[in-house]
């Protein structure tokens, strides 16, 4: 199993739509065996996938509990391969109980809940809240890979090297096989003048950025509104298609070719 993280610090830059689509593509339209870990306590990844709930475990089982049972906080989707590990605003007392514990290491909790589902899935996806905290440090710890999603906008650099910093010391002190694949643009108003040069300056400074960038459509708040994955929504529809490129520019550069354990 290959594990992305999917992250910023900014929240509204499509974080929860890169996670939910991607993985929706990699387990449908691909056939992999695909694990979306929502790991941000609004819990919108799970709404999307039509799971939030407060009756069944989740994200904060696997941060307090010694030995969690996966089988009883992993979820099945409407989608044959796909699943899902929920999460909802008991996040924050999780948390909280984490920050506090002094006996057991506090920083390896999800990646040693999801070595014990190794062998289950081809590919692993954590949907990320806009913040440095023990979760997104937890998901990290547990990644191989990063995607960073950006808007272009005024302020679409902020944050950005705080996260490349801390994606360094991760891969230094915790995890040394974390990958930084690189940055992508979402929401891109085509024919937008601006939106054009904001993204030619992006691709100008020196950070990873993936060549394909995913535009911005109507069909993607309706298909929020539905719980629905877009490309479910709207098959064809811009961004459908640019997250089908960005899948397969995914499985590039992370050098995966065909299925493996
Ligand atoms: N390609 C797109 N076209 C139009 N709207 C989009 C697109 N991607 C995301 N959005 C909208 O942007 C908002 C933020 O997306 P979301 O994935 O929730 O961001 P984050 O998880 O980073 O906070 C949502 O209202 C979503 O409908
Ligand atoms: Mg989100």
């Amino acid at each position: 199993m290959k594990t992305l993280s999917i992250i910023n610090l900014k929240g509204g830059v499509a974080k929860t739509i890169s996670a939910v689509t991607m993985a929706y593509i990699l387990a449908e339209e691909k056939g992999y065996r695909v694990l979306l870990v929502d790991n941000d306590k609004q819990g919108n990844a799970s709404k999307m996938l039509d799971r939030h709930s407060y009756t069944h475990k989740g994200i904060e089982s696997i941060m307090i509990e010694r030995l969690p049972v996966m089988a009883a906080v992993i979820q099945h989707t409407d989608y044959g391969t796909l699943d899902i590990i929920t999460a909802n605003m008991e996040l924050i007392k999780a948390n909280l109980e984490v920050q506090l514990d002094q006996q057991r290491p506090t920083q390896n909790r999800i990646k040693k809940a999801l070595e014990r589902v190794n062998g289950n899935y081809d590919f692993c996806i954590i949907d990320n809240a806009p913040d440095i905290n023990i979760s997104t440090v937890n998901a990290l710890v547990a990644s191989d890979y990063v995607m960073i999603p950006v808007t272009i906008d005024d302020f679409a650099l902020d944050g950005l090297s705080e996260l490349a910093e801390q994606v360094d010391n991760t891969r230094e002190d915790l995890n040394p096989s974390l990958q930084m694949l690189g940055c992508f643009v979402t929401q891109f108003a085509t024919g937008n003048e601006a939106d054009k040069q904001g993204e030619e300056m992006l691709r100008g400074m020196g950070y990873p950025i993936f060549e394909t960038h995913i535009r911005r459509t109507d069909k993607v708040k309706p298909a929020t509104f539905q719980r629905v994955p877009v490309p479910l929504y709207s098959d064809r529809c811009a961004a459908s298609v640019d997250y089908r490129k960005l899948t397969d520019e995914f499985l590039e550069r992370s050098g995966i070719n065909g299925k493996e354990e």
